[in-house]
């Protein structure tokens, strides 16, 4: 069954399935695959985009509904101007090439970020592919391109206090889920890292509080369809607790229409 999307992981229970729903993905260990073949780093990112390919026809032939890809973070302003200037290239490249092939797919494409330092050129771009894409629903892919999660927390802030300007206090984590950029999926079940580092680098910072953390050493431009089966595999290894214990969930397993245990205690509060 489809999760409603923003439901909060810290107070309702999701149902979760053995593949998971959305997959976020930090792409990282372009320049590093490129430098090893002596060649320069913005060859990496060009190749990269074979992985992106790989992944989303992975995601599709899994059943994956939601796949969000870390693209450009808001502190990659800080690279050489070239490098910036590269990446934006080939995002608009990549978009002109391949928004027929993901509309023919039934793909869903859309963009999280602070587009105002973009070209408006750009950003009509991608305004129009989502536009295109707005009704598709085989697969959410979403791009995040000058995002950053500190940004994305305080933007919802901003909308969620502009709702009411009266209303200082009660707010719900629902609240202000509905008014993050992602608000139209539900919070990734699989956090994916390529390239070996092991952090979080200001992505998806609210919605990653219960998602399954996978790292691995591949450099994206070499992570291809097994290399997302591996993840899927590991994910499916996980037991997801959200708090519980593990007896509590066995017990749910045998028994599942008699189970209490995955409520909150501030849901009973209300009964
Ligand atoms: C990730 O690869 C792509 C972007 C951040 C745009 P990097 O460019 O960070 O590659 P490494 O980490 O230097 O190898
Ligand atoms: C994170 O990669 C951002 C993207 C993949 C777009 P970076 O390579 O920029 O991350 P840090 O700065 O090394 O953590
Ligand atoms: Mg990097």
């Amino acid at each position: 069954m489809a999760r409603k999307p923003f439901t909060s992981s810290t107070r309702e229970i999701p149902d979760v399935s053995g593949v998971p729903q959305h997959i976020a993905i930090i792409m990282d260990g372009n320049g590093r695959w490129a430098r090893k073949r002596f060649m320069p780093r913005v060859a990496g990112h060009g190749k990269g985009v074979e992985s992106v390919r790989a992944v989303i026809r992975g995601c599709m032939a899994k059943g994956v509904s939601h796949l969000t890809l870390f693209a450009f973070s808001s502190e990659n302003w800080r690279r050489p101007a070239d490098e910036v200037s590269f990446l934006m290239q080939l995002f608009m490249r990549s978009l002109q090439k391949e928004v027929d092939r993901l509309h023919e797919n039934g793909i869903r494409f859309r963009v999280i970020g602070d587009l105002s330092r973009f070209e408006p050129s750009l950003v009509d771009m991608i305004r129009r592919a989502e536009a295109l894409t707005a009704r598709n629903d085989r697969l959410t892919l979403t791009i995040a391109a000058n995002y950053g999660g500190r940004w994305d927390i305080l933007q919802a802030v901003e909308r969620m206090l502009a709702k009411d300007p009266e209303r200082r206090t009660g707010f719900s984590e629902e609240d202000l889920s509905a008014e993050l950029s992602l608000n139209y999926g539900p919070e990734p079940d699989l956090f994916i890292r390529t390239g070996g580092e092991q952090r979080i680098s200001n992505f998806l910072l609210w919605q990653l509080a219960y998602s399954e953390l996978y790292f691995t050493d591949t450099l994206w431009p070499d992570f291809d369809e097994k290399a997302l089966d591996l993840a899927i595999a590991s994910y499916q290894s996980r037991e997801r607790r959200f708090g519980r214990t593990s007896e509590q969930l066995c017990a749910a397993e045998k028994a599942p229409n008699q189970d209490e245990v995955g409520r909150n205690p501030a849901d009973h509060a209300q009964d």
